[in-house]
């Protein structure tokens, strides 16, 4: 069994039988601190969601996402399941969610999840050959633009502590620790 924990309330955990696991870190950015977006480099485009066959974006989705840190390995998500929790997800703003195309290949994407004038990003990935290029972050940079212009005003995100790459991208976008949790697993006998 899997529950969170603030960082404070860990002795409670542990007195209730669960062992800290993993520690997540939430941030914010204030848009109006959103960095330029660079010029696109040859070959690279960045369509939203709104105009992609969600088969395109699920095929991505699975290969790009499979290995993030955290305490199991996540399942591949089925189409019809993806399909439910993802694409057809009330909060998807899939005008303000970006995808990369490289040479005509879906490649990377940031997704953005909006409450009135605040969003949540709940995915950004990056193809296993691909990473390291700076797409991530240009898939995230260029969704915090369009969620801006659409009247976004603050970004929320979380990541896992291990997360090297994905903290550096968010590092370098300008965001903000705001909060942490932990991860709290018990055995069920
Ligand atoms: C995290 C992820 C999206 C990064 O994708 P990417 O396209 O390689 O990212 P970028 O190239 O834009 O940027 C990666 C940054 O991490 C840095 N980085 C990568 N590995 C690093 C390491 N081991 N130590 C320190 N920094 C590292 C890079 O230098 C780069 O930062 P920089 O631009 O300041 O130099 C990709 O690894 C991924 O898809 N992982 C699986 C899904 C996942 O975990 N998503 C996040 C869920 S919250």
């Amino acid at each position: 069994m899997r529950t969170w924990a603030l960082t404070e309330s860990l002795p409670f955990a542990r007195r209730h039988g669960f062992t800290p696991s993993r520690e997540l870190r939430y941030s914010a950015l204030d848009l109006r601190a959103t960095p330029p977006l660079p010029d696109t480099p040859d070959g690279v485009r960045l369509p939203p969601l709104a105009g992609l066959d969600p088969r395109r974006m699920h095929t991505l989705h699975v290969g790009a996402s499979s290995d993030e840190p955290g305490d199991a390995p996540t399942d591949a998500l089925s189409y019809a399941s993806w399909r439910y929790e993802v694409w057809d997800n009330l909060g998807l703003d899939r005008a303000a969610s970006t995808a990369v195309e490289v040479d005509g290949e879906l490649v990377a994407f940031s997704l953005v999840k909006r409450d009135g004038d605040r969003m949540w990003s709940d995915m950004t990935a990056t193809l296993p050959a691909f990473r390291g290029r700076g797409l991530a972050r240009l898939a995230k940079l260029a969704a915090l633009h369009r969620a801006r212009a659409a009247g976004v005003a603050v970004a929320y995100t979380s990541n896992d502590e291990a997360n090297v790459p994905m903290l550096a991208v968010n590092e370098r976008l300008g965001y903000r620790p705001v909060a942490a949790q932990w991860s709290c697993l018990a055995e069920l006998s």
